[in-house]
């Protein structure tokens, strides 16, 4: 086992009305001002927005909405939040709905707390980010796992950059998980999510440290519990037993848990949002069209890792070991069609020319300068080699 820290401040309130708690826990955390993030408009039709506001204001605390954050979310809808947050006096940010609005909740905290810096120099390392605002998440769709991570995804349209931020300061101070708010999730919505939850794992889980026993226990018990309960959720989004088990899977999946002493890979996640960049894929469908292409091209790297996947995930037996891994590849991608995602960029509707793929390689490896991955190490050559074979 490598070594490791691992600490999770965030405080998880499950289960239903827990939205209710919202004022308390905003109080409890320090927060009088509060701007309220949402997104385009899922938690307004729903009432969702109203109690929550409600909540606020029974806790006697101040109460601004920011709403129309979009999937994929803007680096510029961020800046506009900074702005409004400044001029507010805002000193909590509150996120109704899924990882775009709490990633843009967490970049608005971070440039409130830092008025003289402009929030993309933080995303592109030109600034440390020392010092930020406290954040609360009301989670809407199990998915991106932002309610408990350390991460913030935001596009910049203007570069077709779309960057992650890793550090402690972006781990919610509290995140009310309530499974009855997903009800009216449409089924893509759901099914992108489960996607992205079994990434989150799966892109810990392929890695090239074989002696991590319990991590690679849990990991293996979350991934066939997601198998379990996805399509029951995607079915309907209103099983709250389905969504219950997804809901805290998400949480799980993304907040470290899932690869402690590992070494995370991350590759499927970095060429995803290549994608999404460029075309606007939503996150979960842009994973399963990358993922059989780089399953399959670093198989032969690490045989063992993926039959075991095949054995302790999908209850495989017997055969050789490169049939078994082979067959666990098989039974994701056939997982991943039954939810109705892609398994092929062509399957998104895009079309790749060659000019295209080196594109996209340029992009994912930012001009040649990184390469990804720790199962096996990909370069741009093989960056574009896996953008190829998912055309
Ligand atoms: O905007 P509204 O109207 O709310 O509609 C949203 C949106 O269209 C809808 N939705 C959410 N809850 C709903 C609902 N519709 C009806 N009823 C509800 N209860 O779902 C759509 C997608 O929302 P979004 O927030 O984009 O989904 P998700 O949670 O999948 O977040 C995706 C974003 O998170 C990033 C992704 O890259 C992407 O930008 N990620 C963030 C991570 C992190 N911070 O740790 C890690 C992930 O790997 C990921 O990169
Ligand atoms: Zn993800």
């Amino acid at each position: 086992m490598r070594n490791f820290t691992w600490k999770i401040p965030t405080e998880v309130v499950f289960g239903r009305d827990t939205e209710r708690q919202a004022g308390t826990l905003v109080r409890k955390y320090g927060g009088s001002r509060v701007l309220v993030v949402y997104g385009g408009g899922s938690a307004v039709r729903s009432g969702l927005l109203d109690r929550i506001c409600a909540s606020l204001a029974d806790a006697g605390l101040y109460c601004r909405t920011f709403g129309g954050v979009q999937p994929n979310p803007r680096l510029d809808k961020a800046r506009e939040g900074v702005k409004l947050a400044i001029g507010e006096g805002i000193d909590f940010l509150l996120a109704v709905g899924g990882g775009s609005v709490i990633d843009t909740a967490k970049a608005i905290a971070h440039g409130t707390a830092n008025p003289e810096t402009d929030i993309w120099d933080f995303w592109q390392r030109k600034a440390p980010l020392e010092r930020s605002l406290p954040v609360g998440a009301v989670l809407t769709i199990p998915a991106a796992g932002s309610e408990m991570s350390d991460s913030a995804v935001l596009t910049d349209e203007a570069t077709a950059r779309k960057w992650g931020l890793s550090t402690e300061l972006n781990r919610p101070a509290f995140a009310i998980l309530n499974p009855a708010l997903t009800a009216t999730l449409p089924k893509y919505q759901v099914a992108c999510g489960t996607a992205d939850i079994l990434m989150h794992t799966l892109d810990r889980y392929f890695n090239p440290c074989a002696d991590n026993e319990l991590t690679d226990a849990i990991a293996e018990a979350l991934l066939r519990t997601v198998i379990a309960n996805g399509p029951a959720a995607v079915d309907d989004p209103g099983n709250y037993h389905a969504m219950s088990e997804l809901m805290w899977a998400g949480s799980l999946s993304h907040n470290g848990l899932t690869g402690l002493g590992g070494q995370k890979d991350f590759a499927v996640h970095q060429l995803g949002h290549e994608l999404s960049a460029r075309y606007d894929v939503a996150h979960g469908a842009s994973l399963t069209a990358v993922w059989r292409a780089w399953a399959s091209y670093v198989c032969g790297s690490n045989p063992a890792r993926f039959a075991r996947f095949a054995r302790n995930v999908w209850g495989m037996e017997g055969g050789k070991e490169e049939a078994l891994a082979a067959a666990g590849i098989s039974a994701m991608v056939d997982f991943f069609r039954d939810l109705g995602l892609p398994t092929t960029i062509g399957a998104l509707d895009i079309i790749l020319t060659d000019g295209d793929l080196d594109r996209l390689a340029d992009g994912c490896s930012r001009g040649r300068s990184r390469s990804i991955g720790s199962l096996r190490v990909l370069d741009w050559d093989d960056m574009r080699a896996i953008y190829e074979a998912a055309r």
